[in-house]
Parts: structure tokens; C-alpha cells; sequence
């Protein structure tokens, strides 16, 4: 056991359905464990201003249902800085706060990983992200409930599109990650699925399109906003140039994905790591985030979590062209 008395928790980097469960379950466990617990507005950024305030049992009643995140949220510039990361410490130091649990996603923990270089302060994550990019959990907090937000849209565009017999391009979020892409589209059934991790093939996917008008009146594409071509509209282009009878239409679904009442899932992951992240923390350990795997709570490096390679199941990616027919 650690001699920690005051404990901090943050939310940065993009929101994630999920966030306040994680921040309710790390503040009643600090308290549980008779610990002193404050919350950090908007992230670095309010590390680096000083908007520290403490929080009790009731500070965080009926969030565990709520998307976004009470505490705010941001991507700090100045915390990227030198000057900006010395006062962030120096107001650590004026609450007396002895550990830090930084829920995020890749920015979050670069950030945490370069802090921890230069000051001495255990600091553990969580891994709160909609994109699922992180090494060392199975599934990211909010992953699951952006997938399923995504799937409800196509959903209802796929009403529409069968209707109206047209193709649509559906863009989802996922700058460098095609991970809601692919679980989104084989959970809607769609024609292709195009992902930045993956280079295309087009030719193959054109005839794909083409051969599957035999047996359907309407197609979906779904495309990750990081793809290669650049995203929904480049990649309708490139359909209707090669077929121009095609009625094709766009839809991008945005940030819509980020909001809304977290899954089931998310819910119980994110009180599972909030609790472990606060035992890690008072077991002594510093700079690893706590993730999930194969339903136990596991800690990796920050250096290591961020390292998003290879995380894409090829099998999945298979699956989509076998049942597109
Ligand atoms: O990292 C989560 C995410 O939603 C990505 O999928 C997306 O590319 C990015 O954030 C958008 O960020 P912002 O809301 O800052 O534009």
C-alpha cells in the first residue's frame, strides 16, 4: 500500500459515453477507501489553470446515465508546453494531491506519460475513448455505445435507401481508426466497409457493389472519416464516377456518435475500471493505464497502450465481403 491521502481525477481528449460513470466510480471509491478526492475541469487545460475543486459522494449522484462529461473537457495546448506543465504541478502540489487517474484516450496518456518524465506523481488511466484505439483493453469506455448509436442511424437510413432502391456512402467518426466502422458495418450488413488501416482495393469493391444490385435494392458503404480517399463524399465520387446511373447520397454521422446515455457495457466497464484504476493507484501503481482483458482488469505503460498497431481483426474485414453478397 502507497501513503496517498488526495487523490485528482480529469476527463480530456474527446468525450466518450461512459466518462461519468468511470468519474463516479473513481471518486466513491477514493471516498470508500477513505481517501480525499478532487475533480480537474477541462482536462490538462484546467490542471494548467487551477480549476480544482473537491468532490463528495454527492457530486456525483445520477451521472452514471448521462453521456459527455461533468467535468468538461478539452485537447490543452498549454499543457503541451514546459511552462504549462510546471503550473499544473504547482497547483497539484497547493491541494496536496498525491495521485491522479486521467480518463482519455491516446492524447490523454501521451500527456500523462510525458508529466510523469518530469514530476513525481503516480498517476493511473482510463481508457475512455469512442474509437477503441488503445492496446491493453479489450474494449475502450463508449466504444459500444457509439457503435450502437451508429447502428440505430444506418438503421433508418437503410429504410429509406430501400425505398428509394439508392446507394448510400455513411461516414462515421474515426480519424486513424476504423474500429466503429467495421463493428458498424457488419452489425448493419453492409455492401463494404472502408477503414484507414486498410488499403483499398477498389476495383475488387466496385464489382463487390455492382454484383450485389442482383440480390438488393439498396447498399450501404461505410466509411471511417480517416479512410484513405478522404472521407464519405470522396468516396461517393468515386462510385458515381464509375457509375453514374447509380442514385447515391451521403450521409455523415458526426458527433452524434459521442453523445448519449451509455450502454450497459460501457456503464459496467467503466465502473469496473474506475474502482481498479483507484486500487492500482493505492497498490503503488504509476503511469499505466488499467484496461480490461477478457473480463479482468489488467494494467499496461502508457507508452505501450498508445501504441494503436495492429489492432484491426482481419476476420472481421473478411466477414463483411463474404455476406455481402
Ligand atoms: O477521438 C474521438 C474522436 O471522436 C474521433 O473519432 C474523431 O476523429 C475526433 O474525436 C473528433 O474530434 P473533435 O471533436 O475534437 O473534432
Amino acid at each position: 500500500m502507497t501513503s496517498i491521502k488526495n487523490i485528482a481525477v480529469l476527463t480530456s481528449g474527446g468525450d466518450a459515453p461512459g466518462m461519468n460513470a468511470a468519474i463516479r466510480a473513481v471518486v466513491r471509491t477514493g471516498l470508500y477507501n477513505g481517501l480525499q478526492v478532487f475533480g480537474i475541469r477541462r482536462g490538462y487545460e484546467g490542471m494548467v489553470h487551477g480549476d480544482i475543486f473537491p468532490m463528495d459522494a454527492k457530486s456525483v449522484a445520477n451521472i452514471i446515465q448521462r453521456g459527455g462529461t461533468i467535468l468538461k473537457t478539452a485537447r490543452s495546448e498549454s499543457f503541451r508546453t514546459p511552462e504549462g506543465r510546471r503550473q499544473a504541478w504547482d497547483h497539484l502540489k497547493a491541494h496536496g494531491i498525491d495521485g491522479l487517474v486521467a480518463i482519455g484516450g491516446d492524447g490523454t496518456f501521451t500527456g500523462a506519460a510525458q508529466f510523469a518524465q518530469e514530476y513525481d506523481l503516480p498517476i493511473v488511466g482510463i481508457p475512455g475513448t469512442i474509437d477503441n484505439d488503445l492496446m491493453g483493453t479489450d474494449f475502450t469506455i463508449g466504444y459500444d455505445t457509439a457503435v450502437n448509436t451508429a447502428i440505430d442511424a444506418v438503421d433508418k437510413i437503410r429504410d429509406t435507401a430501400e425505398s428509394h432502391d439508392r446507394l448510400f456512402v455513411v461516414e462515421v467518426m474515426g480519424r486513424d481508426s476504423g474500429l466503429i466502422a467495421l463493428r458498424t458495418g457488419i452489425s448493419i450488413g453492409a455492401e463494404a466497409v472502408l477503414i484507414p488501416e486498410i488499403k483499398v482495393d477498389y476495383e475488387a469493391m466496385m464489382d463487390r457493389l455492382d454484383r450485389s444490385r442482383k440480390n438488393k435494392s439498396s447498399r450501404i458503404v461505410i466509411v471511417a472519416e480517416g479512410d484513405e480517399a478522404g472521407g464519405g463524399f470522396a468516396v461517393a465520387d468515386r462510385i458515381k464516377a464509375r457509375f453514374p446511373h447509380y442514385d447515391v447520397r451521403v450521409s455523415i454521422l458526426g458527433h452524434i456518435q459521442r453523445g448519449g446515455r451509455p450502454t450497459c457495457q460501457d456503464r459496467v466497464l467503466a465502473s469496473r475500471l474506475g474502482v481498479g484504476a483507484v486500487a492500482g493507484l493505492l497498490a503503488g501503481r504509476k503511469n499505466e493505464m488499467a484496461g480490461s482483458i477478457h473480463g479482468q482488469v489488467e494494467f499496461i505503460s502508457f507508452k505501450n497502450a498508445v501504441k494503436h498497431i495492429g489492432t484491426i481483426n482481419e476476420n472481421l474485414v473478411r466477414i463483411v465481403e463474404i455476406l455481402a453478397l
